[in-house]
């Protein structure tokens, strides 16, 4: 049984537009068959069977939020080179409303990864990390002056790359939204880029990222509410949520009430891309207007299914229903450490 709230949740969640800033990727995979050890040097040979192109990075956020039945606008930068249009044409086939900036001295970021057997054979990734140029800064900001006044809700989805910078961060904090307030700003951190999100409404770090970011140790069960209050110490944002992998997640509504939301897991194959499906479940939940507590519960719910699929998979709107009809009351708890 699903209760009629969880059910005009799930409802609202169609249609609800999120705009992504940050780092897209393409995701390369090459499926192949290993037969012999190559005569130049020893390692082995692979026939390639077949090719797959999926979004990466922010661009596996704005999949997860369109496969969800949301509208995701993503802002980010690309090099003028052909991985460049693929990526372009991926974001096109998965519907997202792409503001692509393009950086002819930059490369396109793509990563590869070689399976043969089931197994990954080796990863060749091609990306250029040095600061953009001064001039693609200005199309950010002309870019996010435009969009962003039209969401409710940002997701920044930092993963390094350096679309994410201060005067980014500083346009996304400065702009008035459509209904006269600012967007509410979501971080998906790289530890190294802390001391730029001061004051964001929500950070979405994993346990690793979050005791980085707080110089200390998160294991479970006393790691985390000292990790949450040092980074409110350092960031002074307005609530936390940190991803725990097994552990599922510690929402900190404001730093004095934490809550443990265990994993709805049942089996894991795969966790990759589950924080990425954290934070878009979240945001779109927020666009619908749902309480933090409950849009941190259906995020839980949804990584809990991605995490049971192989490669970074995205939840659909059907089988999210599914998974909160199986198990409608989560046992959520204060957390550990808090008292
Ligand atoms: N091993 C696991 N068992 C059960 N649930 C898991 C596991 N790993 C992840 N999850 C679920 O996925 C959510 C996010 O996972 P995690 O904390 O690993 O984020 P992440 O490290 O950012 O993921 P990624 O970087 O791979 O996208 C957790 O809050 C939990 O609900
Ligand atoms: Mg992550």
């Amino acid at each position: 049984m699903i209760t009629a709230e969880h059910e005009k949740l799930l409802t609202s969640l169609a249609g609800q537009r999120v705009m992504i800033v940050g780092d897209v990727m393409l995701d390369h995979y090459t499926f192949g068959a290993v037969s012999r050890i190559s005569p130049e040097a020893p390692v082995p040979v692979v026939e390639v069977i077949s090719e797959e192109y999926v979004l990466g990075g922010a661009g596996n956020v704005a999949r997860n939020i369109n496969a969800l039945g949301g509208h995701a606008t993503m802002l980010a930068v690309i090099g003028d080179d052909r991985d460049g249009e693929t990526l372009a044409q991926i974001l096109d086939d998965n519907s997202v409303n792409s503001v692509l900036v393009h950086d002819d001295r930059r490369r396109t970021t793509r990563k590869t990864r070689i399976i043969a057997q089931n197994q990954q054979i080796v990863r060749v990734d091609r990306e250029t990390s040095e600061p953009l140029s001064e001039s693609v800064v200005g199309g950010l900001l002309e870019n996010i002056a435009t969009h962003a006044q039209d969401h409710d809700i940002v997701i920044v989805s930092d993963y390094g790359k350096g679309v994410i910078t201060r005067p980014v961060m500083d346009a996304l904090r400065a702009i008035t939204g459509a209904n006269g307030r600012r967007p509410r700003i979501l971080v998906d951190p790289k530890p190294q880029n802390y001391d730029l999100y001061h004051g964001v409404d929500i950070l979405t770090p994993n346990a690793k990222e979050a005791g980085e970011g707080a110089n200390l140790p998160c294991a479970w069960p006393a790691g985390p509410a000292r990790v949450g209050q040092a980074l409110f110490d350092r960031l002074g944002c307005r609530d936390l949520l940190i991803t725990l992998g097994p552990q599922g997640m510690a929402l900190f509504e404001g730093r004095a009430k934490a809550t443990h939301i265990p994993t709805f897991a049942r089996k894991v194959f795969d966790v990759t891309g589950a924080g990425d499906t954290v934070i878009a479940t979240l945001a779109l939940a927020m666009a619908a207007g749902a309480s933090l507590l409950d849009a941190a519960v259906l995020a839980n719910h949804a990584a809990g299914i991605v995490v049971a699929q192989v490669g970074a998979a995205t939840p659909t709107l059907e089988a999210l229903r599914q998974a909160v009809e199986a198990r409608p009351a989560p046992p959520v708890a204060p957390l550990p450490g808090m008292e």
